[in-house]
């Protein structure tokens, strides 16, 4: 049994809140309706009645918030992404923060494609057509796409992947039964690019501007937000098709939605927003982009194994142990961290 008390803020999968049950925590699930949020005033007032805070990425857990309780043990994410939450500002605080990275590769990568699809074989845009009652007769020019295997051109199509760490290589492995050429850019992993069967290192000019398809998953920093902007888009492809499955931030949105329009690229398949739930004006009406509800990791099963690892880590903050998925793992040897559990 653990003493203490974790502040989920959102109902989560069962299975993380049954490990927390199961260890004996005093459990508060703030808010049960899945379609609010909490104010910023809710999570300061959750923070402060709590041991450990278990935060959802549409929490954001900013240097105020940390602050509010000097007794707070640690943050658990449920994400791999953690950019709503100021991880340097928990480091000097002595806060230990976790994400949970790995269980959700695979997830994120296969719906990466089925955006990638969906975009390059019209699919929503049929899917809408045939809903709505409007097919009368097969055609020959009906619902034209781009190929993504060499297809009828017999031309390998190339993959542009930004960001290389798990999903981008997760993605390029299952570009191997399209019989893709992969670029990858990432200068945080030139070594992993070197090393991986499939994709090759480009710069990124040069991937943008080869790229039948620009798949996007770097993390959201001050470096890559709109790390795609007008330039970037004015150097791809006219038939190019942009996906985004890692953070809306990294894509300048307003400009996408002129790119869409003008012509600059051929689609865009995005499952995530740069002013998340909002979209830029004009992009809900574009034929040629294709939208989800941020839904890369929403399987049954691997929302369930978020679930649990964010409990894990959880608890782990709860019993002063070294998290094992911590973020900010340099935070175990400060004064500030040593201070903080000792209280
Ligand atoms: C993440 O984990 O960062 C995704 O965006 C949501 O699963």
């Amino acid at each position: 049994m653990s003493e203490g008390r974790v502040f989920v803020t959102r109902k989560i999968p069962a299975p993380g809140l049954e490990a927390l049950t199961v260890a004996g925590v005093r459990v508060t699930v703030f808010q049960e309706d899945e379609e609010r949020g909490l104010t910023r005033e809710e999570v300061v007032a959750g923070v402060r009645g709590c041991d450990v805070l278990l935060s959802l990425l549409t929490e954001e857990i900013d240097r105020e918030v940390l602050a509010a309780n000097p007794g707070l043990l640690g943050v658990a994410n449920m994400a791999v992404g953690f950019n709503n939450i100021d991880a340097a500002a928990a480091t000097e605080l002595g806060i230990p923060v976790s994400n949970t990275p790995g269980v959700l590769t695979d997830t994120t990568a296969d719906l990466t494609w089925a955006l990638l699809l969906a975009a390059a074989r019209r699919v929503t845009e049929a899917h809408n057509y045939m809903a709505a009652g409007r097919y009368r007769l097969w055609g020959p020019n009906l619902f034209l796409g781009a190929d993504v295997s060499p297809g009828g051109s017999g031309e390998r199509k190339v993959l542009g992947i930004v960001g290389f760490g798990r999903i981008g290589a997760a993605v390029a492995r299952r570009s191997i039964g399209f019989d893709m050429e992969v670029l990858a850019f990432d200068p945080y992993n030139r070594e992993g690019i070197a090393a991986d069967p499939v994709a090759r290192w480009a710069e990124l000019p040069e991937l943008l501007a080869r790229s039948d398809f620009v798949s996007l998953h770097p993390l959201l920093t001050e470096e890559t937000h709109h790390l795609i902007g007008e330039e970037q888009l004015r150097s791809m492809k006219a038939t190019a098709i942009l996906v985004n499955a890692s953070r809306g931030p990294v894509v300048d949105e307003a400009t996408l939605v002129r790119a869409l329009r003008e012509g600059w690229i051929g689609g865009a398949a995005l499952d995530v927003y740069e002013d998340e739930p909002a979209m830029a004006p004009g992009l809900a009406e574009l034929p040629n982009a294709v939208l989800l509800p941020h839904i890369a990791s929403a399987s049954r099963d691997t929302r369930g194994k978020m679930a649990r690892m964010a409990a894990e880590n959880a608890l782990c903050h709860l019993r002063r142990e070294r998290a094992p998925n911590a973020v900010n793992s340099e935070v175990y040897e400060t004064a500030a961290y040593r201070r903080r559990v000792a209280r």
